[in-house]
């Protein structure tokens, strides 16, 4: 056994030994560090892993605890209850009147529920896009027959309003977009949008892909009269991946009674006629409901139990860590990659001419455990992405600037005098904390 395995220098290569010291044989099994990973940190730090992705997003201890506990059965009183106060807490949480679904599949999968459940075949749609997702748009509308019109801004970039209202047609039945085009961490104006359509489309239904907007944007849901607003779990309630939700408004459900697209499982219909009865139509994802909950709670306990106001302090604290990434960034040299439109939920930095992003991602990894994204597609290489959605705080984002000063100095060799990035990020937390 013990030939069997890689030679380990303890207490660098960070086993966990099962056994006692005065047994002969000693099994170790690595945690969560590649042997091929050798770096110079490794030998004075302990290894911590941070996810700084935009999905999935840290873990919030005590939604770890809620799935650990949640062994239940999903046709019984226990998860009705619990099902019933999840969705109740969900409108809250995307801030709207309409029925919020709960289904057990990840964002794209309420994105094809909106697709399937509100077109027909050959109907015209607009798809809004800036991006990988607002690309997926495309897909999925084409994929149930539809005849999407497509307004692509540029990556990094947001819409030109004049465009979106120049390419806006009556016939258009539905208006996809996102609220955050992740891919380059962009923001779009949704409540302009929604007003666009008000005055140009009336009829025409809004669907947001809002799986990153949420939690770190405003929305006046019903005010601005979005028609589906979808969300995914791994995104800013701070728990895995597995769940996608969906606000529906009264006209979007008005409007599935006629369509004629094919649904089965993602029958929203079904959904909310379980829903009233506290269960879903099919077997729930009932650990994930559970930690959904106990995320919510925590939101709510961010501001003495009141879950509006928790969504709010959830938002601003998003907006605070992804202003003061932006000045610690830019403060090192990086270029950001979407400066005229930044997204709360995370942030795009373009490294500079030459280099490969690629060479960040895999350095923070190495050097620090630390998980931050490459760009998408063609981007890749061009981009990294580090996220600010969910359960991150200040701190964190003055950890991520630490190590971000040691490689831009040690990999890409750029002047960095320590501290700057850390102080740039602490002179725009003190400004928001002095004006709060
Ligand atoms: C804006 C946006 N839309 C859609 C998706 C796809 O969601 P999922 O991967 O949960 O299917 C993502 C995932 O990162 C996203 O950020």
């Amino acid at each position: 056994m013990r030939a069997l395995l890689p030679k380990l220098r303890l207490p660098f290569d960070f086993p966990t030994t099962i056994g006692h010291k005065n047994h002969k044989s000693v099994y170790y099994v690595i945690v969560s560090v590649s042997p091929q990973i050798q770096s110079k940190t490794r030998k004075i730090m302990i290894r911590k892993t941070r996810l700084f992705t935009p999905g999935p997003t840290p873990l919030l201890p005590a939604a770890q605890f809620a799935m650990a506990a949640a062994d239940m059965h999903h046709r019984t009183a226990e998860f009705r209850a619990l099902f019933q106060k999840v969705l109740a807490q969900l409108k809250v949480f995307v801030g709207t009147k309409n029925d919020v679904l709960l289904l057990a599949c990840s964002g794209t999968g309420a994105m094809e529920a909106s697709v399937s459940n509100l077109t027909s075949p050959g109907d015209k749609v607009l798809v809004l896009t800036a991006g990988k997702f607002g690309e997926r748009w495309t897909g999925l509308a084409k994929a149930f027959g539809c005849e999407p019109d497509v307004l692509a801004a540029p990556y990094g970039q947001t819409f030109d309003l004049a465009a979106v209202r120049a390419v806006l047609k009556p016939e258009h039945k539905v208006i996809y977009t996102q609220a955050t085009e992740t891919s380059t961490a962009v923001r779009h104006d949704i409540e302009a949008i929604a007003k666009l359509r008000d005055q140009v489309a009336p009829n025409t239904l809004l669907v947001v892909d809002g799986i990153t907007g949420l939690g770190t944007t405003h929305f006046d849901v019903d005010g601005w009269g979005i028609d589906a607003l979808i969300g995914g779990s791994q995104k800013a309630v701070m728990i895995p991946p597995g769940l996608a939700y969906l606000s529906v408004s009264d006209r979007a459900w008005a409007a599935m009674e006629t369509t004629k697209n094919p649904r089965y499982y993602f029958d929203l219909r079904k959904e909310r006629k379980n829903a009233v009865k506290g269960e879903s139509a099919y077997t729930p994802a009932v650990a994930l409901v559970a930690a959904l909950g106990a995320a919510l709670d925590y939101i709510a306990g961010q501001a003495g139990g009141d879950l509006e106001k928790g969504r709010i302090a959830l938002i601003d604290n998003a907006q605070v860590n992804a202003a003061a990434t932006r000045a610690g960034l830019v403060a090192l040299g990086f270029t950001l990659f979407a400066p005229s439109s930044p997204a709360a939920a995370a942030t795009a930095v373009a490294v500079p001419e030459g280099m490969d992003s690629g060479v960040v991602v895999k350095a923070l990894k190495a050097k620090f455990a630390l998980v931050a994204a490459n760009g998408q597609g063609e981007m890749q290489g061009k981009l990294f992405r580090v996220a600010h959605l969910g359960f991150f705080d200040y701190l964190d984002t003055v950890a991520l600037l630490g190590a971000m000063e040691h490689i831009a100095k040690d990999n890409l060799g750029l002047p960095v005098k320590f501290g700057q990035a850390v102080a740039a990020a602490q002179e725009v937390y003190a400004k928001a904390a002095s004006s709060s």
